[in-house]
This record gives C-alpha cells, structure tokens and sequence, in this order.
C-alpha cells in the first residue's frame, strides 16, 4: 500500500514523507513474545490464576501490563499490581532479552536517520527495560528519544507517551505501531497512524482509526516511510587475525547474533566470495605453486579483492546489508606487507585500485600468540600454503598487524583478546560490534 505524497514537501528534492517517525516497540520493532509470554505464564503461576493457554496470552503484548492483567485475566487493582511484579522480577531477570529485532528494522532506521528524520521510540515497557533492549540490540544509534514508563509511575497511557516522544518540532509525525493503543495514542496527538500488522494486532483492531497505512511487512513499512528512497549505506565489518587465531568460529556465531539484531548479513571471505575470486584463492593457497613471487601472490590477493568488491560486497552495502568478511585488506598489509617483507606501501599501493578505495566501518582483530595460533591451526587440519612459510613468517605478520591497529587507531580496529574460551570470545566479539552501532 503506497501513500500518498506529503503536500507539504512532495516539490522538495530531499524526499523525506515524515519529518517525525515514533515507534512503539513490542511487535513493531522487536518481536518480544517469547520473553513476555514466558514471564505472563510465570506470574499467573506464582500467583495460582490457571485456565490460561498461551494463544490467549498473545493478547499481552502492546497494552500496559497492568491494564491487560485487568482485563484480559480479570484481576482487581491489588492483584494487578502484585501481578506485575511478579512479572518484572522475572522479566529482568532474563525475560527481557528472549526476543530479537524484526528482520529489516536496523536498515530502516539507518535510512530513517540517513533521510534526516527524527526517530523515537515510544513504549508502554519501563524505561529500563527498553533502554536496556534497544542497547542490546545495538538499536540505540539510530533512535533520538525513548519514552517509557518511569519508575515513578505504574502505567502511563499510550498517548501520554507518544506526546513525551514527540519533538517540539516538527513538519509531519507519524506513529507506527501494531496495537490499537499506538493508533488511539497517536490520533489523540492529532498525528498520523501507520498500522505495523505483521506484530501482534490484526486489521480489525487496527481499522476503526483509519490508519494512513497497514504494512504487513518490514519492507512494506520502509516504503510508506521512505518510499523508492535508496536504503542507508549497510555496515562493513572484517575480522582479521593470524591463522588459527579462532575467528573462522566466532563469525557464524556473529552472524547468528546479528541476524537476532535485525540485519540483513552478506557473509564472506577473502581470499573467495565469489566464483573468480574463489578459483584463485585455489591458485594461491595450492601446496604445489612453491614457485609463487610474493609479489605474484600480493597481485593475486589484489585481484580476487577487486571481483569481491565489486561484484559482492559493494552491492550488499548499497543494499543496507551488514557485510561480515574473514579477512580484508588489512590479511594483505600484515601477510604480504610485513610477513614476506614487501612493505605495507607497496601492498598498500597494489590494492589502492582494487579496494576502490572502500575500507572496513570496523575490524575486529583476535590477538592471539602467532606460535599459541599456528599449533591450534595444526591440530585442525592440513595446512594451506601460506601456513607452511618459515616460522618467523606469522610472528612478522602478527606484528604488522599490531602495527596497523596503532596506525589506524581505534576508530576502525578494536582488538579482541582471543586467548579465551569460545562463548566468552563470542560475547566480547558481540560487545565490540553492539557498541559501534550504538553510536549515535
Ligand atoms: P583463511 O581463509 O583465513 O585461511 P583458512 O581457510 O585456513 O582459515 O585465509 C587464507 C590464507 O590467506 C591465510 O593464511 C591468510 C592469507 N591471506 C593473505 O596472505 N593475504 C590476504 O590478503 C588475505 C585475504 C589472506
């Protein structure tokens, strides 16, 4: 369903349909039933009310808590209340984070705030639990405001709320949520609606205040909101480490997450990612090519780099997709640069047309001990080529990497200490990654 051009500024070249965006966050950006749900069972155990099946329940999500324990379980003022707290002291505990984004919202966000528009997030959750999940989600960077309900007070109506998030000013606002409350809520604030009805509500319960758009999809909802605006850039993030350093077992467990997180993810490698680059990654790792120039084989990685970036990674990021690659640029400068000695100038220069100039948002390097490395790496399985090189070689290459994160500094790398188990490793990995994409 497409809407209809904003008057006001359909003449502007800057596009932009809302100038204002509120959303409410359960079944509009976070699909939070799992941990809802669990903690409503939890509570209505505790306080010995049965007869309740999960499908009823569903009904939980959207409206205050103290309003849906009233009338959809029937309990008076007191129960609610002690309902609630049940429901808080298991929700904080680890309710509140078994949920996860709805996939495509991080890149609609991204858009949002790369179209210059103002975004909040208006919730019926407490502050600190809201806060807490949009955190968690690496959310927090795209979002101006969040207004939740405060310590202080019990509940507070939808309208109350989305008045708090609304700017001082502004041109167009509208209200995107999945539950009659955010429609009432934003009606009553004289701003549009927009029904998000892949989240828990349905059209009937959405009809009555006559939205200005139903999306039944994320993608349905970037375009009432964007229109045939291009995407935001995606996020390009290379994981870097000499070889057996661990972090081939850290990235489909970073995908996992990511995915959790909302985003779209190209995941790939170098030397590979697509067909030419993967045949002569074959050419270059071959035990066989002993022959092989350092300088045959810096041209080589350039050249698989240049079909990679260009036919894969460049359209994923252009797409708004999180790009997650095993090695980047920076594998050339420490393994050719500083490994077998060709300096990182030349390598640097070698590459300059091949990159196109493109370099990683961030790099996430695993530190690990090149001798403590290489002997996990044997015991994996038979070794590549560039493994087989004289012992000084991955100490070099080690080195020219903590050189290159003292030259870059840490607006791109941050370094991971990889001498640790793998759940630890992976929740360091998630915190560097969480923590860039909160940045405002
Ligand atoms: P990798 O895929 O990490 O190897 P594995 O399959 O054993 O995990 O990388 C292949 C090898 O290529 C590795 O030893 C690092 C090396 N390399 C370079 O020397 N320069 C480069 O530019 C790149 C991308 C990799």
């Amino acid at each position: 369903m497409r809407q209809k051009p904003n008057k006001s500024l359909e003449n502007g070249a800057d596009f932009v349909r809302y100038d204002a965006i509120l959303f409410d966050l359960d079944g509009t950006l976070t699909e939070s039933e799992p941990g809802i749900l669990n903690s409503v069972q939890y509570s209505l155990e505790q306080m010995s009310v049965r007869g309740f099946e999960r499908r009823q329940l569903r009904a939980f999500i959207g409206p205050p808590l103290y309003e849906a324990f009233r009338e959809i379980v029937g309990l008076d003022d007191q129960e609610a209340k002690r309902a609630i707290a049940i429901f808080r002291e298991r929700f904080e505990r680890v309710g509140w984070a078994e949920n996860s984004v709805y996939t495509g919202i991080p890149r609609l966000l991204r858009s949002l705030k790369a179209a210059g528009a103002y975004v909040a997030v208006a919730t019926s959750k407490p502050a600190k639990f809201a806060g807490r999940i949009l955190e968690h989600f690496g959310l927090m960077g795209c979002i101006d405001r969040v207004c939740a309900v405060s310590l202080s007070e019990n509940h507070a109506e939808k309208a109350e709320l989305i008045r708090r998030a609304l700017p001082g000013r502004f041109e167009r606002a509208v209200m995107v949520g999945d539950r009659k409350f955010d429609m009432q809520g934003g009606r009553e604030n004289g701003i549009e609606v927009i029904g998000a009805l892949y989240g828990y509500g349905s059209r009937e319960e959405l009809l009555p205040y006559a939205p200005e758009g139903m999306a039944e999809s994320v993608d349905e909802l970037q375009n009432l909101l964007l229109g045939d605006e291009k995407p935001a850039r995606g996020v390009f993030i290379s994981l870097e480490g000499t070889d057996g350093c661990g972090k081939s077992t850290q990235i489909p467990l970073l995908q996992q997450w990511l995915e959790r997180c909302g985003e779209v993810v190209c995941l790939t490698r170098e030397p590979g990612g697509c067909p030419i680059s993967e045949r002569i990654r074959e050419i270059i790792l071959d035990v066989n090519h002993r022959e092989m120039t350092d300088v045959c084989e810096a041209y080589l990685y350039a050249a698989a780099r240049a079909q990679h970036v260009r036919q894969r990674i460049l359209p994923a990021l252009q797409r708004g997709e999180i790009v997650l690659c095993d090695r980047y640029l920076d594998s050339s400068l420490a393994y050719q640069g500083a490994g077998r000695g060709l300096g990182m100038e030349k390598v640097e220069e070698i590459n300059r047309v091949a990159t196109e100039g493109l370099l990683p948002d961030l790099t996430l390097f695993y530190d690990l001990d090149p001798e403590r490395a290489m002997e996990r790496r044997r015991a994996a399985s038979p070794l590549d080529r560039l493994e087989m090189a004289e012992d000084g070689f991955m100490r070099r290459t080690y080195e020219g990497f903590k050189a290159l994160m003292d030259r870059e500094g840490k607006t791109r790398f941050v370094r991971l200490d990889a001498d640790q188990g793998i759940e630890a490793l992976q929740t360091a990995t998630q915190a560097a990654v969480r923590s860039r994409m909160n940045q405002k």
